[in-house]
């Protein structure tokens, strides 16, 4: 592929999400009263006793080793390790500012294309086009739970020439909400192609039922498991995710390291030191309840919204929804988006932004525009949440649902 030309850098588009953040606050800052359903950030604070370790920590100064602080990459190996079933050592772990900046470096390192399920994250796309990896886009629907099927898979693969191939997965999913039900399958043709599987788990903790799956399970050697604390501890402004990559892709993992340290050197001290108690230490109450709050948020919406107007799936898991319009006749969902907007106030995500075809009227619905903190003080462990802990805890969802729906029944 040609070298990328400075005026298609210049071409690129922010990143949509963060794009629409800002639109969402010009708008507000003019008196309209907005529902922010388009940024996908977790509304929960992060847990006290991560928040001391930090502050405990904060005298920590010193650059860390590239890779990562030992210490921290012991404990992300044994958590995995743990909870899911992996076979990693230390050696294996790569700590970065973010999962964002591993995934972009690696698609720098990695000299091959790149196989994206439509819809995938915002990312994966622009990161590709960056690095010159050319992109071969998988079309999924309702119908395959938006993930791809393996037989589709394995007809693409035969079609493209070049046979070094990086798939990205991701599960539980953003923009859809759905869990991979086919993960064994998919494995099933990555082995018998070599594909370099990048497995984004960044929601993993956030599996509504408790019972997550890593595609890394079905295909250790070629699997790379991408994960870190920006969801389930709401730490992503601490800026700390890992890749975990196996032995057999060591020459990668190499490369990979040698440009982080080109580039941001190593994690900040503090951050570091404070997330080794985020995988050492037992968050299982908080995490219990922070996905009891969005698992009967996201049925909230899903149930209010769910009519012969809206088809939309039931969350598996993090906090998205992928509504789609029935009678919507824009010329794109981007135009669609910004009526709803105008009219109701609602920020939303077109599809597109997610590498759906453009005349799809669907978009990506975050549901966590409310005060976690407030929502997770009154939740304990065995008490059920009813309607009435929504309108009082989360009511911009409550009242953002009903003018999306007032919306949708007038097309
Ligand atoms: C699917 C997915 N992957 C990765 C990321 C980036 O996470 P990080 O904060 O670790 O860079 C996000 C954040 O929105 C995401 O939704």
């Amino acid at each position: 592929m040609n070298k990328i030309t400075k005026n298609q850098i210049e071409q690129l588009k922010p990143s949509a999400t963060l794009a629409i953040n800002e639109k969402s606050k010009i708008l507000e800052k003019g008196g309209k009263k907005i529902y922010r359903f388009g940024f996908g950030q977790s509304p929960f604070p992060v847990p006290e006793a991560i928040v001391s370790s930090l502050k405990k920590n904060s005298n920590k100064h010193q650059y860390l080793p590239m890779q990562g602080l030992e210490e921290l990459r012991l404990e992300i190996a044994n958590y995995l390790n743990k909870n899911n079933n992996n076979n990693f050592t230390k050696e294996n772990i790569v700590i970065g500012p973010g999962t964002k900046e591993l995934m972009f470096h690696t698609q720098i390192a990695f000299a091959g294309e790149v196989l994206l399920p439509a819809p995938s994250w915002v990312s994966y796309q622009p990161q590709a086009v960056v690095a010159q990896n050319k992109v071969h886009w998988l079309q999924t629907n309702r119908d395959t739970n938006w993930f791809p099927a393996a037989d589709l898979l394995e007809e693409k693969i035969k079609k493209i020439k070049e046979k070094k191939l990086l798939l990205l997965m991701n599960s539980p999913n953003n923009p859809s909400g759905k869990v991979c039900k086919n993960l064994k399958e998919i494995a099933e043709v990555a082995k018998k192609h070599k594909l370099i599987i990048l497995s984004d788990e960044i929601y993993s903790q956030l599996t509504f039922n408790n019972d997550y799956k890593s595609i890394s399970n079905f295909y250790p050697e070629g699997t790379i498991v991408s994960s870190g604390l920006s969801k389930w501890c709401g730490a992503g402004g601490w800026r700390l995710g890992f890749f975990a990559i196996p032995n057999e892709l060591d020459e990668l993992k190499k490369s990979l390291i040698k440009l982080c340290s080109e580039s941001f050197t190593s994690v900040s001290a503090p951050i570091q030191y404070a997330a080794i108690e985020a995988y050492k230490g037992d968050h299982s109450s908080y995490i219990d309840n922070v996905r009891k709050i969005l698992s009967c948020v996201g049925n909230y919406v899903y149930e209010n919204l769910n009519s012969n107007k809206i088809i939309l799936d039931k969350p598996d898991g993090g906090f998205y929804l992928f509504p789609e319009f029935l009678n919507a006749k824009f010329s794109s969902s981007s135009e669609m988006c910004e009526d709803i907007l105008k009219k109701t106030g609602v920020a939303l995500l077109p599809g597109s932004d997610f590498g759906l075809e453009n005349h799809k009227m669907i978009a990506r619905l975050s549901y966590t525009d409310f005060d976690g903190g407030a929502f997770l003080s009154h939740t304990s462990g065995s008490k059920k949440l009813d309607d009435a802990d929504l309108r009082k805890y989360a009511p911009n969802i409550v009242d953002g649902v009903s003018k999306l729906k007032e919306w949708s029944n007038l097309l």
